[in-house]
């Protein structure tokens, strides 16, 4: 064989296999995003029927500058301290993560909801010194002090009382318990008039049940700053927490709100 002939083989060749190994990478690139979409779909499915669900999920980063995730798992722009572990009426760890960044960049948080504290607590030790962190809860001794509407959810009107049972938190030892103003209060009996318009972010997570969300997200809305962010816990389709979902849903038609990806947080930016 010449040379010539050499070089054109070896053109023939780079030709032939260069557009087939492109190919076949898209191609598996294109079956890969298909399995990832079954795979979500499925997973809202279990909750939700057929339909998907009403509200967009966004990436985290589109939330949180410099919080990425992907298939090894989430990447923070900043080191952050996780106080971790399962308790009662817990967030999951990405949920969690997610807080701690937040919280990094936030001088005023207002939790809904401080239950045993731990996600109060990795507020308080992620935010920088000057800040604070405000937690509302129901005392156990003011149980009777809850007004269950007729519509509300009655499996999260109980559950949310017999989560009503501390008076002690998990931060309350710690090095960063200054930064926590602890309230206990039914949250419809709550003033927030000294709070209004001040919170960079607002962590809805009280009672499930409907007439409380409409309650401590009229509530929230109101103390955010301009440009400060909501969170609601829980947005977990409708055989799990209906009134969640159905709250969402129905505010989701007046007010911009996405779900967080990987997460069961739906929020809300407001304008600044
Ligand atoms: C799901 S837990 C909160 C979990 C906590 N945010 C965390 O991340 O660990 C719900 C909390 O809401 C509180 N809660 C229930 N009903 C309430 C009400 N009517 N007013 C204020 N807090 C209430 C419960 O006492 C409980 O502490």
């Amino acid at each position: 064989m010449t040379e010539f002939s050499l070089v054109l083989a070896l053109i023939a060749i780079i030709v032939l296999i260069a557009p087939l190994t492109i190919w076949s990478f898209l191609n598996r690139r294109s079956k890969m995003r298909k399995l990832e979409h079954l795979y979500n779909e499925s997973r809202q499915r279990s909750y939700h029927g057929s339909k998907p669900w009403p509200i967009k999920t966004v990436a985290m980063d589109t939330v949180i500058p410099g919080l990425t995730r992907d298939e090894f798992g989430v990447r923070t722009a900043h080191p952050i301290t996780i106080h971790g572990g399962y308790v009662r009426g817990g967030i999951s760890a990405l949920e969690t993560t997610l807080l701690a960044t937040l919280a990094s960049s936030s001088e005023r948080i207002f939790e809904f909801g401080t239950c045993t504290g731990l996600t109060t607590h990795n507020l308080a030790q992620n935010s920088p010194d000057s800040a604070k962190i405000v937690t509302v809860t129901l005392h156990p001794d003011e149980l009777e002090s809850t007004e269950k509407d007729s519509n509300d959810d009655p499996g999260a009107h109980e559950e949310s009382l017999s989560e009503s049972r501390f008076t002690q938190f998990v931060y309350e030892d710690s090095p960063v318990a200054h930064k926590v103003e602890q309230i206990f209060s039914d949250s419809k009996l709550l003033d927030i008039e000294k709070y209004r318009g001040t919170m960079d972010v607002v962590f809805v997570d009280g009672a499930h049940t409907y007439s409380y969300l409409k309650n401590d997200t009229e509530k929230a809305l109101a103390m955010l700053k301009p440009g400060g962010l909501l969170l609601w816990h829980d947005y977990r389709g409708k055989s799990t927490c209906p009134d969640v979902f159905s709250f969402i849903n129905n505010l989701s038609k007046t007010l911009p709100i996405h779900l967080i990806e990987g997460t069961t947080l739906a929020c809300h930016r407001k304008e600044a």
